[in-house]
């Protein structure tokens, strides 16, 4: 399941974002792909040392935190830092899938990746290209969103990043590790919680039938979540 985030940095967020990291120390990306990504991987990355991406990262966890939906989409145990990467002069990164098991021993982190998430900082309009292509069970989905506008989709798809044949691709980009790590068992508590969500401001306070949607919605997350 895709689920797209908007505006999780408004417009003039994402703006301070693009204009703090023009001026970033971007290194080659290769650095960081595991043995079988570094063929198909061509991009730039943001150091996990550097204080920039540092603080950028923690600016988008705060906001992700305080976001309902990503709260109920991702029901996140574990969060990655955000990692930037900047794709441009055709830069791509071919299909692959991201690593299970990840762990950054300077934070003592270690993580299972069940949603891997991206957040587009540059405007859609400003770069030829670059389109998250993800396949999923009924076939490949290019996604390509506006500055500020942020994907979730499962870590275990195979996906890829296409060339970006004008201007610059900025993205930022984390993997959660979920308390629901089935990807269908999630998608249905999702979807559960967006009906309640949407039926609550229609009825009274203590109307029953909501009261028993919550009432069923908890104890399928007692049933399936394992923190
Ligand atoms: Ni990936």
């Amino acid at each position: 399941m895709l689920i797209i985030l908007e505006n999780v940095l408004d417009k003039d967020e994402v703006a301070s974002f693009r204009d703090r990291l023009a001026a970033a120390d971007w290194q080659d990306g290769a650095g960081t792909a595991g043995t079988r990504s570094i063929s198909v991987k061509q991009n730039l990355q943001l150091g996990r040392s550097d204080g920039l991406a540092q603080e950028l990262g923690n600016s988008i966890l705060r906001k992700l935190g305080n976001h309902p939906e990503f709260v109920s989409a991702s029901l996140a145990e574990k969060i990655w830092p955000p990692v930037f990467n900047l794709y441009q002069n055709g830069g791509h990164y071919g299909t692959h899938s991201d690593a299970a098991l990840m762990r950054l021993p300077e934070a003592d982190l270690t993580i299972r990746s069940d949603i891997s998430a991206t957040l587009f900082l540059s405007e859609a309009d400003s770069y030829d290209g670059g389109e998250l292509i993800i396949e999923e069970q009924f076939g490949a989905q290019a996604i390509k969103l506006a500055a500020g506008d942020m994907v979730l989709y499962p870590s275990s798809s195979l996906h890829q990043v296409a060339p970006v044949t004008r201007g610059q691709r900025i993205c930022a980009i984390s993997w959660i590790q979920s308390a629901v790590a089935d990807t269908s068992a999630r998608a249905l508590l999702y979807d559960l919680d967006q009906s309640i969500r949407a039926l609550t401001p229609e009825r009274a306070k203590d109307d029953p039938e909501i009261n028993r949607l919550i009432h069923v919605y908890h104890n399928l997350l007692r049933r399936w979540a394992k923190p």
